[in-house]
């Protein structure tokens, strides 16, 4: 009769990190978590593009074999040298959220860009993602830029950045054009975009080169 009684007792959420060997059914598995919080998904090629390189920047959350909750990222040198972390995706199954997984998927990332020497860490999130904007602003994430339609959906988002060192925050932190990074639109590719509630949005962070 009390209120105990009838509640569900919490689950019992494992924390992993990406396992290539495991590829053939967690790629899948991941894919179709974070698409289903998309309006269109990313395509496998930027799943492969994150996994292959830094899968080791890559935490799940698991309820049995569930898996529940995922962050992707990557990291690598940056504009002038920086290491730059880079948050890509994140996503918590709708029915495990507000118990503080995403936090720690978050945390568990960061600490392994800290072991790669990362100088930052950033990533874009849509301007109405209170979610997210609350959860990385309580991570200490500052807000250093808005970029206007950022989305293919035409939201605009806030680029995020969590920097690491107390060398070099001053410098990038509050505004990158400050630092001539203008041109933060110059490589869009066509295979992915954002649609909505995913970090990443346009490729443009991913970096690479593959063809379009
Ligand atoms: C954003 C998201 C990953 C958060 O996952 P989560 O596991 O619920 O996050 P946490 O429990 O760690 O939440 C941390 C804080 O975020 C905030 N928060 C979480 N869910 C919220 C909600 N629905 N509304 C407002 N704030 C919320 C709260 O401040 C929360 O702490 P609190 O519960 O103590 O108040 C999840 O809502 C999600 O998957 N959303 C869809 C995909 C997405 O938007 N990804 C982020 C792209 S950048």
């Amino acid at each position: 009769m009390s209120a105990q009684s009838t509640d569900v007792p919490p689950a019992k959420i494992v924390y992993s990190r990406y396992d290539s060997a495991q590829e053939p059914t967690q790629l899948e598995t991941i894919r179709s978590l974070i698409s289903s919080d998309l309006s269109e998904p990313y395509s496998i090629y930027v799943y492969r593009y994150f996994l292959y390189q830094w899968g080791n920047l890559c935490y799940m959350a698991s309820d049995g074999d569930q898996i529940i909750g995922v962050v992707v990222s990557k990291l690598e040198e940056h504009r002038g040298g920086v290491m730059r972390g880079y948050i890509a995706m994140l996503a918590v199954k709708e029915q495990y959220r507000s118990q503080g997984i995403a936090t720690k998927l978050v945390r568990m990332a960061i600490d392994a860009m800290i072991v790669g020497d990362a100088d930052e860490v950033a990533l874009e999130t849509e301007i109405t993602n209170t979610a997210a904007i609350k959860l990385y602003e309580r991570l200490g994430f500052l807000r250093s830029k808005r970029l206007h339609r950022y989305y293919l959906n035409g939201s605009s988002a806030f680029r995020l950045l969590l920097p690491l060192k107390s060398q070099g925050i001053h410098d990038c932190n509050h505004d990158e054009d400050e630092c001539g990074h203008e041109h933060e639109h110059e490589h869009d590719h066509e295979h992915d975009h954002g649609h909505g509630r995913e970090c990443g949005g346009h490729d443009h962070e991913h970096g690479h080169s593959h063809s379009h």
